[in-house]
């Protein structure tokens, strides 16, 4: 393929990193790294007990739903990319469901709010880490599950930032469910401190349950009806027959190939596997290392590849069950054209790409987590409650807190904003139908064995947020937890403005963007727990990303 030489290639001053620097860790054997320091001990236990990659990752799932509230979860979904050492690498897909009883205006008039009970899909979590258990664990079940429980009924020591975290949403004059500020205020009235030991007596029942019945107690009998109760006193729309129903996706990943990689990442209902392959695609027609990491050329062009690909997602994607998605998309073919339309002088206006869209004028959290065992099996987890602590309400009796996953859907039919707001036809709401989503658990793999293991929260930015990690490792051979660490940018084809971390440590290229049309502004980005697997020795380095509090642990 012909390289196309950047036009923009401009050596900056090196300037302070403003981003904490990342965790490291490294291992001959497995190595996980999550957000939460007690769930990757949980994980990390479980290889040492001769679990696999998937064992710990399951291990990891149900610890999280207790010790990271925010996004850990039962009440939610997400997806998990397997890659067990000479198989194919699959994925599993656990995103929630939209009740039957789901109309496609549901958001339309504002009315029904992320806090609403009718804001949560069904959940899919339980049934996605038995799939991923029953088709690739080799511990018991139980063993994978009972950790969880042990943490709930006795409970652990909540840290700084998740002690912050339950401040923030207790405090919140928007928080009102009372079995909600009942389960997660602390007991005396207090704020919550580092040290603080916080228990959950139904929830650990409710993972003691799935522990010794499986899953199935989860969508059926005394758990199910809780949740029936729960939305008939709160509203909201999900039945016992609509838990009964769900269902996991054992689905076929999006592969690309970058720079003589392999790059596997979620398919829809997920948008992320399928733009991160556009977005590389397109990327691979230029020399970025050339230009230079904090080049205006390079950034001009991760900008531009952003614009187009999200461009698609808007037009394009959402639950296969529901709508065509085309296979151009991912083509080699497609992203040469794109690039080809990329002017390397000036910001192409994000409204210009999608024409035939009409346009209107008008938090955290979700959670990522990397494992790689000591045959080399890897797992790449993103899962979710949409929001920080989802809709914020506990099902009373079950004590779990349920997602908002609905208002991934378009919310508004035929809306779409400049301000970002979509709403185009592929992810409109309705019944069994699941929300797009930007989650993207990642694997790269080099000659067929783990390179890159990466994911990260942040909505929207997620994607870009991987974009990120695998072209400052493959391009800008940085070592890992410099990738992790390095300021992000991201771009999401509207509102027609980039978000960058590094707008304090590299103000000359923040200029040199704006001299050419783009107009930037600054936020944080995402928490990408991430493992690099180093191709001549082998070894594993985990890098647990600092800007929330991720832990990374070998064996
Ligand atoms: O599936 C999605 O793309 C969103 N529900 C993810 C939400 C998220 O990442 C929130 N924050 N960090």
């Amino acid at each position: 393929m012909r390289l196309l030489t950047l036009a923009l290639t401009l050596a900056l001053p090196a300037s302070a990193a403003a981003q904490p620097k990342a965790e490291r860790v490294e291992s001959k054997g497995g190595v996980v790294v999550c957000v939460s320091p007690p769930a990757a001990d949980i994980g990390l236990a479980a290889l040492k007990r001769g679990g696999n990659a998937v064992d710990a990752a399951v291990s990891v799932g149900f610890a999280m739903a207790v010790t990271w509230p925010e996004a850990g979860n039962v009440g939610g979904g997400g997806f998990m990319m397997v890659a067990p050492p000479g198989k194919e690498v699959r994925c599993i897909e656990y995103r929630e469901t939209a009740p039957l009883a789901a109309k496609v205006d549901l958001f339309a008039d504002g009315t029904v709010t992320p806090l609403d009970h009718r804001a949560a899909g069904v959940p899919g979590t339980v049934r996605g880490l038995a799939h991923a258990h029953k088709t690739y664990g080799t511990l018991p079940w139980k063993d994978v599950v009972l950790p969880a429980v042990k943490l709930a009924e006795d409970g652990f020591a909540v840290n700084a930032v998740l002690a912050a975290g339950l401040n923030r949403v207790l405090a919140d004059p928007k928080t009102t469910n009372a079995e909600f500020k009942r389960v997660y205020g602390k007991p005396d009235g207090t704020r919550w401190a580092a040290g603080d030991v916080l228990v959950l007596k139904d929830l650990g029942r409710t993972l003691r349950l799935v522990a010794e019945k499986g899953p199935d107690a989860f969508y059926t009998g005394e758990l199910a009806d809780l949740v029936e109760k729960e939305m008939t006193a709160g509203g909201g729309l999900i039945t016992a027959k609509d838990l009964a129903a769900y269902r996991a996706n054992d689905r076929k990943p999006v592969h690309t190939t970058y720079r003589g990689y392999d790059v596997y990442g979620p398919p829809p209902p997920s948008s992320g596997g399928t733009a991160l392959a556009e977005m590389l695609n397109v990327l691979e027609n230029f020399d970025l290392k050339a230009a230079g990491r904090w080049s205006p050329g390079a950034n001009h062009l991760v900008v531009e590849a952003m614009k187009r690909a999200y461009a698609d997602r808007a037009r394009h994607l959402g639950d296969p069950a529901f709508t065509t998605v085309p296979d151009h998309l991912v083509t080699k073919e497609y992203a040469k054209k794109l690039a080809g339309g990329i002017d390397p002088k000036k910001a192409t206006p994000a409204a210009t790409l999608a024409p035939e869209i009409a346009l209107d004028k008008e938090s955290d959290s979700t959670t990522h987590f990397s494992v790689v065992d000591k045959d080399g099996m890897a797992v790449s987890n993103t899962y979710t409650l949409e929001n920080s602590y989802g809709n914020r309400v506990v099902v009373r009796g079950a004590g779990y807190i349920l997602n908002n996953e609905m208002t991934d859907f378009n919310p508004r039919p035929g809306f779409t904003s400049t301000t970002g707001l979509i709403g185009t036809k592929p992810n409109r709401i309705a019944p069994f139908k699941r929300p797009l989503s930007s989650m993207t658990p990642t694997i790269v793999l080099k000659d067929g064995n783990p390179f890159l293991v990466t994911g990260s929260p942040g909505g929207r930015t997620i994607i870009n947020t991987v974009l990120c990690v695998v072209v400052n490792v493959v391009d800008f051979k940085m070592s890992v937890e410099d990738a992790v660490s390095a300021p992000r940018m991201h771009h999401q084809w509207l509102p027609d403005v980039i978000r960058f971390e590094g707008v304090k440590e590299h103000p000359e290229l923040v200029k040199r963007l704006k001299a050419i049309g783009h107009e930037v502004t600054e936020a944080r980005q995402g928490d990408a727990h991430t493992i690099w697997v180093d191709p001549k020795t082998g070894v594993r380095v985990g890098a647990a990303d600092k800007r929330l509090d991720g832990k990374a642990v070998g064996e």
